[in-house]
């Protein structure tokens, strides 16, 4: 079987860790397997696919194709900026629909909104959709989605938040299998080698590792190592990250937070080390890892690969994120953009080490028990055939057309 992943972008957020470890299980799972993979930019997410055996190209996205998708809610803004790319877009899939007819895959597997619609569109063989973000918190991508969905075979939904939240949209028309995420837990363990982030002697780290999308809640983070009942404490923050994303407007840049930073008088109390590609080093250097996100967190892979790494994680409780730890038993939970239970969380963690130490343990248990990328393959596997069993067998029409 021949399989075709279609992805958006090729840095190394959150949904492309998620793909890689995917395919990286269903070589195991499936090795006879042809995996193939079109990114629309090149980058990091082409080089890892590689390493685990999986054909890699990329067929490049125009600059406004790829801005496209910081919207959210703002409709007209979104339609505007979509009109507007609208002859690349044509002109990027006439592009990506050469390929996938020579590639002539079995299944089409997407990641990323983009993508879905591309796939849907441009392809003969039946799709699957893989849903890393709440449909409905992009309006018009939203009813775009829901007029392709008729075209595509099934969805994945990576918590079984996102999956309801799909299908308030896509009603019965869709079938949407859960498969929670999950990390690659040789590489997120408690023991290992931990980034050097030049502490002090004796102070608690505390800090914020993943890219830097607005919502992320780097703002409340940063608001909160400012309350006086941080401030009381021995702690140093981190900034660990940096922005990946092509996606114009949603996200901060590094001056941004450093000027946030300054203004809050945090000079000395927080440090910005930028991106890493070793995010489970720079896990393991921290004693705390904040999850803050400000909007629903459709999954939250930093909260699972936290665990795994034995922090003691304070978590923001909405969306999927939910669904990954007990409240105050494998994590702490704080409400989203509330900086006083923020600060309250982080000064109790700070003053009691034993306290920290119970949340790495039970976190790593939990995460060995649900996050395990092992299950990915076998899970997807199953998916697939799943929904090939209900399709009738496609053709390549235009090599029909043109063979009479
Ligand atoms: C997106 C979601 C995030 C999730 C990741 C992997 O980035 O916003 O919550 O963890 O995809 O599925």
């Amino acid at each position: 079987m021949r399989i075709l992943y279609l992805n958006p972008g090729a840095q190394l957020g959150g949904a492309e860790r998620v793909l890689l470890d995917s395919l990286a299980s269903l070589r195991i799972a499936e090795p006879d397997w042809e995996l193939h993979l079109i990114s629309g930019e090149l980058g990091p997410l082409l080089t890892e696919a590689q390493k685990l055996g999986v054909s890699v190209e990329c067929v490049r996205f125009s600059e406004s194709v790829a801005q496209l998708g910081s919207f959210g809610t703002d409709v007209s803004a979104a339609l505007a900026a979509s009109v507007r790319a609208l002859p690349q877009l044509v002109a990027n899939g006439a592009a990506l629909k050469r390929r996938i007819r020579a590639l002539r895959p079995d299944l089409i597997h997407t990641h990323g909104f983009k993508m879905h619609l591309l796939g849907a569109w441009l392809s003969d063989c039946p799709v699957v959709w893989h849903l890393h973000d709440f449909v409905t918190s992009r309006a018009l991508m939203a009813k775009a989605l829901q007029r392709s969905a008729g075209r595509v075979r099934g969805a994945i939904a990576v918590s079984e938040s996102v999956a309801h939240d799909a299908r308030k949209v896509f009603g019965r028309n869709l079938p949407i299998r859960t498969v929670l995420n999950a990390i690659d837990l040789k590489r997120f363990a408690r023991i290992g080698p931990a980034a050097d982030l030049n502490a002090k002697e004796g102070v608690v780290r505390v800090g914020m590792v993943g890219t830097f999308a607005r919502w992320k809640g780097h703002e409340t983070f940063l608001r909160a190592l400012a309350h006086p009942r941080v401030r009381a404490t021995n702690t140093q923050g981190y900034i660990i990250g940096g922005p990946v994303y092509r996606t114009a407007n949603s996200q901060w840049t590094l001056d941004e937070l450093r000027n946030r930073a300054r203004s809050l008088d945090l000079n000395d109390r927080v440090t910005f080390t930028g991106f890493t590609a070793k995010p489970a080093e720079a896990m393991r250097a921290l004693d705390i890892v904040v999850h803050a996100s400000t909007e629903r967190e459709p999954f939250g892979l930093v909260i699972a690969e936290a665990m795994a790494c034995g922090r003691a994680v304070i978590a923001a409780k909405s969306g999927g994120a939910e669904e990954l730890f007990r409240d105050g038993i494998d994590a702490i939970g704080t409400e989203p953009g509330d900086v006083d239970s923020l600060a309250e969380a982080i000064e109790n963690l700070t003053a009691f080490a034993g306290r920290r130490e119970f949340l790495g343990r039970s976190g790593a248990q939990t995460a060995a028990q649900n996050f395990d990328r092992q299950r990915l393959g076998p899970q997807i596997a199953e998916f697939y055939r799943q929904v090939l069993a209900q399709c009738e067998s496609f053709t390549y029409t235009a090599e029909i057309s043109s063979a009479a």
